[in-house]
């Protein structure tokens, strides 16, 4: 027991996010090669490219240069156990960021120090703040120009809305970058130039040493003297309660292509996150210190070996130990069994593994029965985690297999597809699937879609794009009870279209607000929600 106590507590388990290129791929590494999981930079983006050559569809991730997949990745540094789960840099991709998430107890977000708050970053940042989780800043790239640090932090607090409490401060920027004065020990740490290996060299002064001016520079002396001053008069008290409830965000300086400021930042990170949380469930709280086995999905991924047909899907472990011989009680689907091949991403190789404890994320075979946000547990001990909500897809189309001979590959690939949240589809009621409507967050993801059937089902398809933009789940009884014939009385415009889910429930989508008012309006007692919960 007291092992597994042990174990629960030295997790930490957190999301990167960034805008691409603001260096999270980077940042990651940095933490890889002081983990000793690798021993030299670049084996991270060599792990990128050779993702790309086992899974063909993520061709278009390389063509577009963007990361639409999220991975995780195990690593230990000084007795903790971390693992980082990194997040999708795209913006049709804020769905499987979302669920990623969900996994995590708190995020990193890495910004560049000349370009500050980007698009993405906002976007990424508004999804964090759902979740209520703690958020770290890293403000990378110190070693090119940057902005003045104190605009950078201001821009923060007025852009996202949150409170930003600066743990060190840089010391110069560009060539000048010197190094960081680390504000509660009230010493800086300067750095000298390295070749991208672990061993960066580190000398730390105390701020009132006379040779400190020296060491980094006259100029450099007075403006940190004077930022101190400013910083010490004006800056936001730490305050962990608010930092664990996501409403102030310790900031830290550094450059992960140097190695500067990175192994601070992990040290004073790791020692301000928090070990696995508990979660919430309708029936009461999951405490991660029971012993009794408990994880949710919320992630799934087919084909990531396009030789293999695999379907990998992705739990994060809330409670207990997971031991791979043990039986487990898949609650939505009410069987237990065995998980196979469980693993676990281990830098750059998937990794089988024995044992997993609460706040790892494990991957295990899937066939074909697990659906985003289930929850297996030890059959001793049923418990039932809050599912993730779908989001509402913005864009529509309807799609159907141009050889109709492949009818069959068609719908077990959309099926599949949909299966791993990539995309929702639905059907004309009482049309069966004969032509699937696909709903999507992103436009990205219909792309996503017919690459991936053409290449992983061998199908070609016909995508007709629908005018539709919203979309409302029916949820009045008096509908629902009454069943098609009910709701072929709704008075609708004529461009709102009434379809159904693959589990049958039924919705309207629509191609304006208005004309959701307008049928709110001419229904009385017409009840509509944004997301389903199912
Ligand atoms: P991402 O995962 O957030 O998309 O960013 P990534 O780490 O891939 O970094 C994007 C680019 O920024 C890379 O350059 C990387 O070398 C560079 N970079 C990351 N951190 C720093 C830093 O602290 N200082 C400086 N000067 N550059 C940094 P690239 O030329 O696009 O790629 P590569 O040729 O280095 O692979």
């Amino acid at each position: 027991m007291a092992d597994l106590k042990h174990e629960i507590e030295r997790r930490r388990t957190f999301a990167i996010i960034s805008h691409p290129d603001a260096g999270k791929t980077t940042l990651t590494e940095k933490f890889l090669l002081y983990g000793g999981a690798i021993s030299l930079a670049g084996a991270v983006k060599g792990k990128k490219n050779a993702r790309h050559a086992v899974s063909d569809w993520m061709e278009i991730e390389k063509q577009r240069g963007i990361s639409v997949t999220s991975s995780v990745m195990q690593f230990n540094y000084e007795g903790y156990c971390i693992n980082i789960l990194d997040t999708p840099g795209h913006q049709d991709f804020s769905e499987d960021t979302y669920r990623t998430l969900m996994a995590a107890d708190s995020a990193v977000m890495v910004i560049d120090a000349a370009k500050g708050v980007e698009n993405q970053t906002r976007k990424l940042f508004k999804v964090c703040v759902m979740r209520n989780i703690p958020i770290f800043t890293f403000i990378n790239k110190m070693d090119r120009e940057s902005r003045n640090p104190f605009d950078l932090l201001e821009e923060i607090e007025k852009e996202l809305g949150i409170k930003t409490y600066p743990v060190n401060w840089p010391i110069g920027s560009g060539k000048e970058f010197k190094g960081v004065y680390d504000r509660e020990k009230r010493h800086i740490i300067s750095f000298e130039a390295n070749n991208g290996t672990k061993e960066v060299a580190a000398t730390e002064v105390d701020l009132s040493d006379e040779s400190l001016a020296d060491i980094i520079g006259r100029r450099n002396y007075e403006t940190l003297t004077e930022d101190v001053e400013l910083l010490d008069g004006a800056s936001e008290e730490f305050n962990m309660e608010l930092v664990n409830s996501g409403k102030l965000s310790p900031v830290f300086f550094g450059s992960a292509l140097t190695n500067f400021g990175v192994e601070p930042f992990l040290e004073n990170f790791l020692k301000m996150t928090t070990p696995p949380l508990p979660r919430n469930t309708p029936d009461g709280v999951v405490d991660p210190f029971d012993p009794e086995f408990s994880a949710f999905i919320f992630k799934i991924q087919a084909n990531m070996n396009k030789a293999h047909r695999d379907r990998i899907a992705f739990m994060r472990i809330c409670s207990g130990k997971f031991d791979k011989d043990m039986e487990v009680l898949h609650v939505q689907n009410g069987r237990t069994m065995r998980l196979s091949q469980p693993q676990q991403l281990m830098a750059s190789e998937r990794e089988v593994i024995s044992e997993a404890y609460a706040g790892d994320i494990m991957g295990v075979f899937d066939p074909g029965v697990f659906s985003i946000g289930d929850t297996i547990c030890s059959p001793k001990k049923k418990v039932k985690f809050e599912g993730i909500p779908t989001f509402a897809p913005e864009h529509f189309a309807r799609i159907r297999q141009k050889d109709t001979l492949k009818r069959k590959q068609f719908i077990k690939g959309t099926t599949q597809i949909a299966q791993e949240g990539a995309i929702q589809i639905f059907s004309e009621p009482q049309s069966g699937f004969e032509e699937v409507i696909v709903g999507v967050v992103g436009v990205l993801q219909f792309e996503v879609l017919e690459y991936r059937l053409k290449n992983e089902y061998n199908v070609d398809i016909i995508r007709e794009g629908l005018p539709y933009e919203h979309i409302r789940w029916i949820t009045s009884e008096k509908h629902l009870e009454g069943g098609l014939d009910e709701l072929n009385k709704l008075i609708l415009t004529s461009d709102t279209k009434l379809i159904q889910d693959v589990k049958g429930n039924y919705l309207l989508i629509f191609t304006s607000e208005w004309n959701i008012k307008w049928a709110l309006d001419k229904n009385p007692g017409l009840e509509l929600a944004e997301f389903n919960r199912d």
